[in-house]
């Protein structure tokens, strides 16, 4: 058949995206600003200067990205847009502009869930990857485990109660020193750290739970600090990074295998900020292989928020002809 040009839009949170992507599969551009210098002053993303900052920039991204694309508006086939879940005002700047181009190209609107997106971007990383396979999210604000039955077809295995993976990382990182987001800078600090140096929790919860929680082991590592200065005791901040992740990878990988192997399906993949984690990508990896499970994560670039994992999912919509009109609205703590 004819080639499908979708172009996609991200502006949930902090990075501002726009890519243009061939056939759900193919990455022609895919532009990210990302706001986070902006924000790290603050320690976290502040939601009035995201809007702000999305405003300012997505009319030059969408210009660069049809520049390097060589993909005309006029050869495009639809706009797909993330809609929800994220904050407010950052999703009206992206989800406007895409309401805007899509009435005045007279071009199809996609309304794309965020979550959707991030387990969509393994499909750009791995050509021949079709579904059943069961994905593991885990971002900043999501920790889902998810038996993705069909293409846009989900069953949530479980979720976090608490805190989602991604957050945790940023709470340890604030409290050890290291700086924002935390996630990569207790990556890196693990690296030189002994994993088993200090027993954390590890939170399985009832037999037969595929949720989430990290809570506990925030308080215990928490805990553990403050115990240290109480007692002048040296903290080695390499030891407690490495022993914190640990715990989280432990639990996170160990979920995502058992859920493979009760769906039966032979296939995990990862998706989110935290599927960066290199703990993480080893530890599924490594039990994987034994159970002759294969274990795939998109490149870094494509964990992160970013566009082309928008248009990639907004490609399986269009085929199903499930276009949006222009009443679509943005929605904060969308549903899966
Ligand atoms: O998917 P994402 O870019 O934005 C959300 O939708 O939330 O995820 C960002 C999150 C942050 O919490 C960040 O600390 C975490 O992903 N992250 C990591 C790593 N890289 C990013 N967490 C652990 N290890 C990493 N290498
Ligand atoms: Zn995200």
């Amino acid at each position: 058949g004819k080639d499908i040009y979708l172009m996609g839009i991200e502006t949930s949170c902090d990075e501002t995206s726009v890519a243009i992507v061939k056939n759900g599969r193919e990455v022609l551009t895919n532009q990210i600003y990302s706001q986070i210098d902006i924000h790290k002053k603050f320690g976290g993303v502040v939601p009035e200067v995201a809007s702000r900052n999305h405003l300012k920039k997505i009319s030059y991204i969408i210009e660069e990205a049809v520049k390097e694309s060589k993909v005309s508006f006029n050869e495009l086939d639809g706009i797909a847009v993330t809609y929800g879940p994220g904050l407010v005002g950052a999703l009206l700047v992206g989800l406007s502009t895409a309401k805007a181009m899509a009435f005045g190209l007279h071009k199809p609107l996609i309304g794309v869930h965020h979550i959707d997106g991030h387990i969509s971007a393994n499909y750009i990383e791995d050509s021949h990857l079709e579904p059943p396979f069961i994905c593991l999210v885990a971002s900043g604000g999501h920790s889902h485990l998810v038996y993705v039955r069909d293409y846009g077809k989900y069953e949530i295995l479980g979720r976090t109660r608490d805190d989602a993976a991604g957050e945790a990382f940023d709470k340890i990182a604030r409290a050890l020193g290291l700086g924002y987001p935390g996630g990569p800078l207790i990556d890196q600090k693990a690296k030189e750290g002994n994993p088993y140096a200090i027993k954390f929790p590890r939170a399985y919860l009832e037999e037969g739970s595929y949720d989430f929680s990290f809570s506990g082991l925030k308080s215990s590592v928490l805990n553990y600090l403050n115990s240290c200065k109480m007692r002048g005791e040296k903290i080695v901040v390499e030891d407690v990074a490495a022993s914190f992740q640990q715990s989280v990878v432990d639990v996170l990988a160990h979920k995502t295998i058992k859920a493979a192997i009760e769906k039966k399906v032979d296939r995990v993949y990862l998706a989110g900020g935290v599927a960066s984690n290199s703990a993480l990508r080893e530890q599924v990896k490594k039990l994987a292989k034994k159970e002759a499970i294969t274990a795939g994560y998109p490149s870094k670039i494509l964990c992160t928020d970013n566009a082309a994992m928008i248009a990639a999912a907004g490609y399986y919509q269009y085929k199903k002809r499930n276009i949006a009109d222009l009443t679509l609205n943005a929605v904060p703590n969308l549903k899966l």
